[in-house]
């Protein structure tokens, strides 16, 4: 059962609250049918804390869940803690006695991701951590020793060339590093990028061309650090900057465009289109910490003119959101829809319904999940690796409170406002999570 309690904070109560057992469960009870055309684990991650209460959502160890569906059937559930080194017991610290980060020093709580026939458990503060379908932990992944600063939990890949691309920012010098990784999974680049200080960069975006970096003014502070705390904190002064290079070219090439100050926590997606570079991601007027409890983010368009080195900023929807995702075959191309997850207004990330953006003709569809049932992030699964974008079905973790049911809810994203075609009922509670990813065995 979850705890629940006013001393404790919002990531220790209700589904947030962890979980302390790993188990398996074999052929899952289904109401509705499982599209026979999903093959693959619906994998999810997320900070599962072992030792009391971490201090911030963020901290926790990762836990991952897998759920695997084949021939119209829910087969199998598990879930695995990441086996860190900090979780096997090891005295790690992310700052060594030497000055020097290290890198493997992770929680591995944020995102899991697939390239080149590995799976990569990643947090954005160190190594990725490589695990198996079986989400057994393999270890940390250093791309043969390239790799030496962090690595992103978002990284973005490339169904055309099949590269993943990525960075890593740290508190320290340097501030944030290019990392450019081919098909095979070998690292190709990894290159310092100037910047004027250390801000906090979760995401970023790809197109076809380029990628842009988020220079936001969540800046790094050294007392807040030594105090323990979360040490970014909001500064308006710092500015605001997307800074767009192509994905072959190095710092140099950089072209840094102000924008009006905001925190933007995830991106949907961009893509080049008439000329015109257009990204899309949920922005927040203000981040005063990462609590989540101030203003709500907006899925908001910015189209940036290269050449004059100008960007037009536009509201799409008035309703707070977050955890963007669309078409994963989109990625970097042009795109016609995306998902987000709705909250509600105030304090504790109470998440509400799924939201699907029709961006060509700008209109919204809701899902609705019902009173009391909070769904996490919206995953789309293609019905077929060459179906067109839309056709096929969103994942979703959900959980009812009242009933202390958690479920893998299948949508047919062409009937999004309808019925799920398939509740898969998990066996025991999953807790709120941050980000998954549906591995199809064809890939
Ligand atoms: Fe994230």
């Amino acid at each position: 059962m979850s705890a629940s309690s006013p001393e404790l904070p919002f990531y220790m109560q209700g589904n947030f609250a962890p979980i302390e057992t790993e188990a398996s469960f074999d052929e899952l009870e289904v109401i509705g049918e499982v599209p026979d055309t999903l093959s693959g684990h619906f994998l999810r991650i997320g900070p599962n804390p072992t030792d009391g209460d971490p201090g911030h959502w963020f901290f926790g160890n990762g836990m991952l869940h897998a759920i695997r569906l084949e021939g119209g059937r829910a087969v199998s559930y598990r879930n695995r803690f990441v086996k860190t080194p900090a979780y096997l017991g090891e005295d790690i610290q992310m700052v060594g006695p030497d000055g020097q980060v290290n890198r493997l020093a992770t929680t591995a709580n944020t995102h899991i991701v697939e390239h080149a026939g590995k799976f990569l458990a990643l947090t954005e503060s160190a190594f990725p951590m490589e695990v198996n379908r079986d989400l057994d932990t393999i270890g940390p992944v250093d791309f043969e020793g390239v790799l030496t600063t962090s690595f992103t939990a978002h990284p973005k890949f490339c169904r055309k060339t099949g590269e993943m691309l990525a960075f890593g920012y740290s508190f320290l010098p340097p501030f944030l590093t290019y990392h450019r990784v081919d098909a095979r999974g070998k690292m190709v680049q990894s290159e310092v990028i100037d910047v004027p200080g250390s801000t906090m960069m979760h995401d970023c975006a790809i197109t076809e061309n380029y990628i842009i970096f988020l220079d936001l003014p969540l800046v790094f502070k050294i007392e807040e650090a030594m105090a323990g705390k979360m040490p970014y904190l909001w500064e308006e002064s710092y500015g605001a900057r997307l800074g767009i290079m192509p994905r072959n070219g190095g710092n140099a090439d950089v072209t840094w465009i102000e924008i009006e100050p905001c925190y933007i926590v995830h991106t949907l997606n961009a893509c080049e289109r008439d000329g015109l570079i257009v990204m899309d991601a949920a922005r927040y007027d203000e981040f005063p910490d990462v609590n989540f409890d101030s203003s709500p983010g907006l899925m908001t368009r910015w189209t940036i003119d290269l050449a004059k080195k100008s960007v037009k900023e536009e509201t799409l929807d008035d309703r707070n959101c977050d955890f963007p995702r669309m078409d994963p075959r989109r990625e970097g191309q042009p795109y016609r829809y995306g998902y987000s997850t709705e909250f509600a207004d105030g304090p504790g990330l109470e998440m509400k319904q799924l939201i699907k953006y029709d961006l060509d003709v700008r209109k919204t569809e809701v899902h609705d999940f019902g009173t009391g049932v909070a769904p996490g992030e919206g995953v789309f699964a293609p019905s077929a690796p060459d179906s067109g974008e839309d056709e096929g079905f969103i994942l979703v973790m959900t959980y009812d409170e009242a009933s202390a049911q958690s479920e893998l809810q299948i949508i047919d994203a062409q009937n999004f406002s309808g019925d799920p075609v398939a509740r898969v009922q998990i066996p025991q509670r999953v807790p709120v999570g941050f980000h998954g990813n549906w591995a199809p065995d064809n890939s």
